[in-house]
């Protein structure tokens, strides 16, 4: 019998429509086959209520029941998020806050690309280290990397052709799957 790929969880930390790390997950998404993984790319961030813990018990708000079931069947999950301000987008700190209450993330192999140009995005990736190590999730290194993205460089599906790029995603996506 054949084995299942593993499922990877695409989370993009920007509401941006045309947005760069957007552009690299349908990137990651469009070579995943050659990966041998399959990906899912989570679509809810704008839908996520503010976190709060006067909310989180039975039953929760719908969004935030959709996350964690997306991340409680995925073998791992990557991320790609802007940096504001020297930091997450209060948006997607928001999504990590939803994860803390619980359990899901707990030692699933979790990494992160930064598609910012060289010496930028150093803060998001710092925030990123210390959220997801505060929830538990097992940090896979090898695979967060960092592979620029410039404007332009995606086509009008947001896919990027360039061969660089696609091949570090895939490695990305491959490393991923050994650590899952
Ligand atoms: C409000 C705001 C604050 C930003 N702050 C930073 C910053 O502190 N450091 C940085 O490297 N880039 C910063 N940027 C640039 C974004 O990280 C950059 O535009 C990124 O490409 C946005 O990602 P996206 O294309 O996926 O939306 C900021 C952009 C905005 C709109």
């Amino acid at each position: 019998m054949p084995t299942e790929p593993p499922v990877i969880l695409l989370l993009s930390g920007s509401l941006r429509a045309a947005s760069s790390n957007e552009s690299a997950l349908r990137t990651a998404e469009s070579v995943a086959a050659s990966a041998g993984v399959r990906t899912i790319r989570y679509t809810g961030l704008a839908d996520l209520p503010h976190f709060n813990p006067d909310d989180d018990h039975d039953p929760l708000p719908g969004p935030v029941v959709e996350l964690r079931t997306a991340i409680a069947e995925a073998a791992a999950v990557l991320i790609c998020a802007p940096e504001y301000a020297g930091t997450l987008p209060g948006s997607f700190k928001n999504l990590l806050d939803w994860t803390v209450g619980g359990t899901e993330i707990c030692d699933k192999p979790v990494a992160w690309v930064n598609v910012a140009p060289a010496g930028r995005g150093g803060g998001a990736e710092a925030t990123l280290r210390t959220v997801l190590s505060y929830t538990g999730a097992a940090i896979v290194e090898p695979a967060c990397v960092r592979i620029a993205l410039s404007q332009g460089m995606a086509g009008p599906d947001g896919v990027v052709a360039d061969e660089d790029v696609r091949s570090g995603l895939r490695r990305v996506l491959e490393r991923l799957a050994e650590a899952a």
